[in-house]
């Protein structure tokens, strides 16, 4: 039997029941309840000779406080800096989550591994592999390094005990949910095991000047373990993501108490391990050879960063029944108003046709900036005829047919200028009617407009 005493707490609620049920007793809410570690409360109205103690201890004025920033470690990956917003920041926990297979624990033994090299401290607890494994993996992308230490245990107080003897700059838990609290009768996993064990360490690292990188595997909803249920413990959530064939991987966050959410870290899976590309804008442009029909190339906009992106379509007459419309790296249902579109204002009939939209390198785009340059390698295949060179695009397409400028045309234009394309063509922007366009920047007002702009012959 566990010595400590376990109670259920509602997800929803934050009732807490000494039983589990389906529903909650207090909300009536449905499998909401999971298993905690009833902790001893603290008085709600502490003395007034514990208020001034907590106090003093408490505060002091802001000018003393050193910030975080001074003391960012440098992940020794620029990509990897870029999205922690400049490094790992000492006393914080961060969470790395992905699909399975995805290249987590390549990335984080190889994070550690440049952190050591750099003179830091680094520790990777495997929960999920022998250290015998690991240490595999750490030969083959150069992680063999002094100041880089192992420990293989799935016990939660085995992992925190030695964080706390080594006190690394950097701690690796590989992974969350595989670490498991024998206080709690739930398996591996659960959503209560996950909790805990992200809780106390999130309260090690708090407490020192240990950064904690954990890992997550994405379930099949998308999250690590049950919506909300670690985001609100950890400092940061940053995702690796890519199609697991092909060897582009994405860094993203989607949360960041220390940075921006809207940076993007570009890496490519090679036989030793993860790399930086080496100009990331250009990383998603299929060939630099002349344009064939039924490409476009775009510059996307993830985050701060403009990454030239191709367009490719593929339309060819249906051989029976009903056309077919497949679509990778962007959304089919945007794809399917874009037909529409060119259908009824571009007169450009695909309905008897199969239609395929591929967005080059394993990128997924979801900005409605991306439109003109859907619409443009569409009508470029159906018709034949090939984007002319040098061009890109960038603009919203309106089921009227109407163009609407990209948000940061200029941003867009000045890397579309440094890769080498001389025209940017886009929609108006609204309210500046009349403003002329920078140079090297074409404003069509509808996608018929664009299209004879564009296309060759
Ligand atoms: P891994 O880091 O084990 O994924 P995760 O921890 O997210 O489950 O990576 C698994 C894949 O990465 C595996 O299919 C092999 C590939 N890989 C490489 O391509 N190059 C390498 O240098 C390494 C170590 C792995
Ligand atoms: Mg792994």
């Amino acid at each position: 039997m566990p010595a400590v005493k376990t109670a259920y707490l509602c997800q929803q609620c934050g009732a807490s029941s000494p039983k589990w049920s389906g529903q909650c007793p207090s909300c009536a809410a449905w499998n909401t309840l999971v298993e905690t570690i009833a902790a001893p409360r603290a008085p709600s109205r502490p003395s007034s000779a514990a208020r001034s103690v907590a106090g003093s201890a408490a505060v002091s004025p802001i000018g003393v406080i050193t910030s975080a920033e001074a003391a960012r470690l440098t992940s020794g990956l620029g990509e990897v800096d870029r999205v922690l917003g400049g490094g790992f920041v000492p006393g914080s926990i961060i969470l790395i989550g992905g699909d399975p297979g995805i290249g987590k624990s390549t990335l984080l033994l190889q994070l550690a591994a440049r952190v050591a090299a750099g003179g830091g401290r680094a520790l990777y607890v495997t929960a999920e592999e022998s250290a015998a494994q690991v240490r595999g993996r750490a030969e083959r992308i150069g992680g063999v390094v002094d100041g880089l230490d192992l420990a293989a245990t799935t016990e939660l107080e085995t992992a925190l005990a030695a964080i706390e003897s080594v006190s690394p700059a950097l701690a690796v838990v590989d992974s969350v949910q595989t670490l498991t609290s024998p206080d709690l009768a739930g398996p591996a996993g659960s959503v209560g095991q996950v909790r805990e064990v992200a809780a106390r360490l999130a309260e090690l690292a708090k407490a020192g000047q240990t950064c904690i990188a954990l890992v997550g595997h994405v379930t099949k909803e998308g999250t690590v373990a049950g919506p909300r249920t670690l985001e609100h413990l950890v400092d940061a959530v940053i995702y690796l993501e890519g199609e697991r064939l092909g060897s582009t991987r994405l860094l993203r966050a989607a949360k960041n108490r220390f940075g921006s959410t809207d940076e993007v870290g570009v890496l490519e899976m090679r036989g030793d391990g993860l790399a930086e590309v080496e100009d990331a804008s250009r990383f998603f442009l299929e060939s630099e050879e002349a344009p064939s029909a039924g490409s476009a190339v775009t510059i996307a906009l993830e985050g701060t960063r403009p990454l030239a992106v191709e367009i490719q379509a593929l339309s060819a007459s249906t051989s029976y029944g009903s056309p077919r419309r497949a679509t990778t790296g962007i959304d089919a249902n945007r794809v399917l108003m874009l037909i529409a579109v060119l259908a009824r204002h571009a007169g450009l009939n695909l309905s008897g046709h199969d239609v395929y939209v591929n967005v080059a390198g394993g990128l997924r785009i979801d900005e409605p900036a991306a439109d003109l340059a859907v619409a443009t390698a569409l009508a470029s295949s159906l018709r034949d005829r090939p984007v002319r060179r040098g061009v890109v695009l960038a603009g919203e397409v309106a089921l009227s047919g109407r163009l609407r400028s990209a948000v940061r045309a200029d941003r867009r234009l000045l890397e579309a200028g440094r890769l080498g394309f001389g025209t940017l063509v886009t929609g108006p922007a609204r309210g500046e009617r009349g403003r002329t366009a920078p140079s090297g920047m074409v404003v069509a007002s509808t996608i018929r407009e664009a299209l004879e702009h564009v296309l060759e012959g």
